[in-house]
């Protein structure tokens, strides 16, 4: 699967992609969703979204890709807060991020190539490198038949995977993903995993939000967790290396923990 991105020129990364101090949501009058929430992603890392239905995990990633602002709080994205910065300057910030959405958030007109090769066009790739590599994604996603289909006549888990393919394309410094494996078998989940951890090992900074306990205990990553407006960080490898060492330790590349 080397090779199945695109070389690119690596562009200049802050240690830390995201830092959140002190972030408040509250939509409308309603109850706030998260009081006071602090955490960092180091540059490079790989994480976990995990929080029971409603706990806020699709609302946490909006803030993220810049959909909505907090009410309070700060939010900084590659050494760039975000929070206070003029509309015209989020784009720019946007378009170093992929998404993939909880409901695929795909173009019904447009074929599952033409979706998938909408980031670059708008990057300005050839359309030679985009006949190179779109395809080459969408057979190892095992989507090599429905290229040419549009999303209405084809499964979830198949309009799951052009989503899928459409976030990592570009390469994006951070890719956000809500319930990526939601609508497919094991055997799939799997591979998509490994795509996002081949993305990551190329340097992409990544937060995939899950239900699936399946995939937690089988790849054990550390996560970010959401329970009552609040957010822990459970780091399984840190908890065995914890208990074989015996000693309290910092996580490395983290804070430490108030
Ligand atoms: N646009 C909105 N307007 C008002 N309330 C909202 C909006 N979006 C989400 N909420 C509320 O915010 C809370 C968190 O919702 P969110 O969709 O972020 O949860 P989630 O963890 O992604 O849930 P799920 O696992 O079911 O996808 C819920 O109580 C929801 O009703
Ligand atoms: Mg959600």
């Amino acid at each position: 699967m080397a090779g199945i991105f695109r070389k690119q020129r690596d562009r200049r990364q802050d240690a830390v992609a995201v830092r959140f101090e002190a972030v408040g949501l509250r939509y409308g009058s309603g109850p706030e969703i998260f009081t006071d929430i602090d955490f960092s992603l180091p540059s490079g890392s790989f994480h976990f979204l995990t929080g029971a239905s409603g706990a806020g995990k699709s609302s946490l990633l909006s803030l993220l890709y810049l959909a909505q602002r907090p009410t309070r709080g700060s939010i900084t994205l590659f050494g760039q807060e975000v929070t206070s910065v003029h509309r015209q300057e989020l784009p720019a910030v946007r378009r170093r991020i992929g998404v993939v959405f909880q409901d695929f958030r795909l173009l019904d007109h447009l074929s599952a190539l033409d979706n998938v090769a909408l980031p670059l066009r708008v990057a300005g790739v050839s359309e030679e490198e985009i006949r190179r590599h779109v395809p080459e994604l969408l057979s190892w996603v095992g989507l090599r038949e429905q290229m040419n289909a549009r999303p209405p006549t084809l499964s979830g888990g198949q309009k799951q995977r052009i989503a899928i393919a459409r976030a990592v394309i570009s390469r994006p410094d951070l890719l956000l993903a809500d319930e990526p494996t939601g609508n497919v078998d094991d055997r799939i989940a799997t591979r998509l995993l490994h795509l996002f951890i081949e993305l990551n090992k190329l340097g992409t900074t990544v937060l995939i939000a899950t239900h699936s306990e399946g995939l937690i205990q089988r790849f054990r990553f550390p996560r970010l967790h959401l329970d009552g407006g609040g957010l822990a960080i459970v780091d399984p490898v840190t908890e065995e290396v914890r208990a074989l060492v015996g000693a309290e330790s910092t996580p490395i590349g983290r804070e430490p923990r108030p």
